[in-house]
């Protein structure tokens, strides 16, 4: 009986192709629609904050250690590269915003990306400098833009 399907199968590549059917295209989709899934989830703005936060993270463990000096410059060169991207992002929310307040709002919220870029580059020149307590200090500064900046830019917090 298996014999018989299998030479079915072989003598009509057609009726091959409608045996699997059923399988393949079910699992062709579930692949297709979890990667859509997946880009709707993470825009390129939320890919970049990821990433910063994988630097900030990285930060907080080598600025504590100044003989780690050369892993904060690789996490700050990294940082910055990902605040300079996410700067000419704009914020899903922007698109909640009403017409006439957008411009200001996406302003705002480039004006503030580069309030961090600035700061990541005074936590850089301490670093260069050998002043760890100030390394620290704007290191702490930057953290802190975080949770008022997302109360403002994103739509989560509101
Ligand atoms: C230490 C600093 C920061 C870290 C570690 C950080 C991290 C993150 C992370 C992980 C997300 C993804 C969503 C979530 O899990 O909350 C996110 C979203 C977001 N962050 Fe930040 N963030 C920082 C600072 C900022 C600043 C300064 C701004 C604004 C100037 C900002 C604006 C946003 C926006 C707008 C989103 C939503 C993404 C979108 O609209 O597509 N973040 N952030």
């Amino acid at each position: 009986m298996k014999f018989l399907l299998v030479a079915a199968l072989v003598a009509c590549p057609t009726l091959a192709v409608f045996a699997l059917a059923p399988s393949a295209p079910a699992a062709l989709q579930e692949g297709g629609k979890g990667r859509g899934e997946k880009h709707e989830e993470h825009g390129p703005l939320e890919e970049r904050m990821h990433a910063m936060e994988d630097a900030v993270r990285a930060l907080r463990r080598s600025l504590r250690d100044p003989a780690k000096s050369a892993d904060s410059l690789a996490s700050l060169g990294k940082l910055q590269t990902d605040l300079i991207a996410a700067k000419s992002e704009t914020p899903r929310m922007a698109a909640k915003v009403p017409d006439a307040e957008r411009a200001k709002f996406v302003a705002d919220y480039r004006r503030e990306m580069i309030h961090m870029l600035e700061l990541s580059i005074a936590v850089e020149k301490a670093v260069l400098d050998g002043k760890q307590e100030s390394a620290l200090a704007a290191f702490e500064e930057l953290r802190g833009l975080e949770d008022p900046a997302h109360a403002r830019f994103t739509e989560e917090e509101h």
